[in-house]
């Protein structure tokens, strides 16, 4: 492994199919099944909100937000969150959860959701959303279904079924 600079960087059309890829080496196939993935898919994720870790040009590391709401609330849907094999265990998870939480308390956002494991994301600021307060399009298990609250209030109102935002019109 080489020890030279990493650095993070806002998603780029560029760094599209090396993402593709780091996903399918991640969740497999199987990512086209999950619940988070339905979301994202009525409107894809947006890459103001989205990261890449960099080292020697290639991506070794991504994290995508969506924007969705849920009842009167609104918050950026996290994930999914990859990094390469040979480059985990060194911070670079945590780091792209942390500046994408900053990108999104910096543009306004009251909460962020995602759904993954609390043992990791818990010392990141995120806690269980209360059983039944959200529905996805597919079932999740509840204990997996995280919320950080950015602003205060922000997580509360969140209640329902959770969709992207670009389908509030339907
Ligand atoms: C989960 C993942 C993103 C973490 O990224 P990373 O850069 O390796 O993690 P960090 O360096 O920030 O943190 C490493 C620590 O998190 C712990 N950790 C990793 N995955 C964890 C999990 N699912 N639950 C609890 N702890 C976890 C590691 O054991 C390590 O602990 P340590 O610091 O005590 O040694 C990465 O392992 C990955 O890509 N996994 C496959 C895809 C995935 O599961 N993504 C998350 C979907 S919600």
């Amino acid at each position: 492994m080489s020890a030279s600079l990493v650095t993070y960087a806002p998603e780029a059309p560029e760094h599209d199919a090396a993402i593709e890829a780091i996903n399918e080496e991640a969740f497999g196939p199987g990512r086209f099944a999950r619940a988070a993935y339905k979301i994202r898919e009525a409107g894809g994720h947006d890459a103001a909100f989205s990261f890449v870790a960099l080292q020697d040009g290639e991506v070794i590391a991504s994290v995508r937000q969506t924007p969705v709401v849920a009842g009167k609330g609104r918050a950026l849907l996290l994930g999914p969150l990859a990094v390469r094999p040979d480059h985990k265990s060194q911070g670079h998870g945590r780091k792209l959860v942390g500046i994408a939480l900053d990108a999104a308390r910096a543009a306004g956002a009251p909460a962020v959701l995602l759904v993954g494991d609390e043992p990791y994301y818990g010392p990141l600021g995120f806690r269980k959303v209360p059983r039944g307060r959200l529905t996805l399009p597919r079932p999740v298990d509840p204990e997996r279904l995280l919320v950080c609250e950015l602003a205060e209030g922000g997580a509360e109102v969140l209640a329902g079924e959770v969709i992207h935002a670009r389908q509030t019109s339907r």
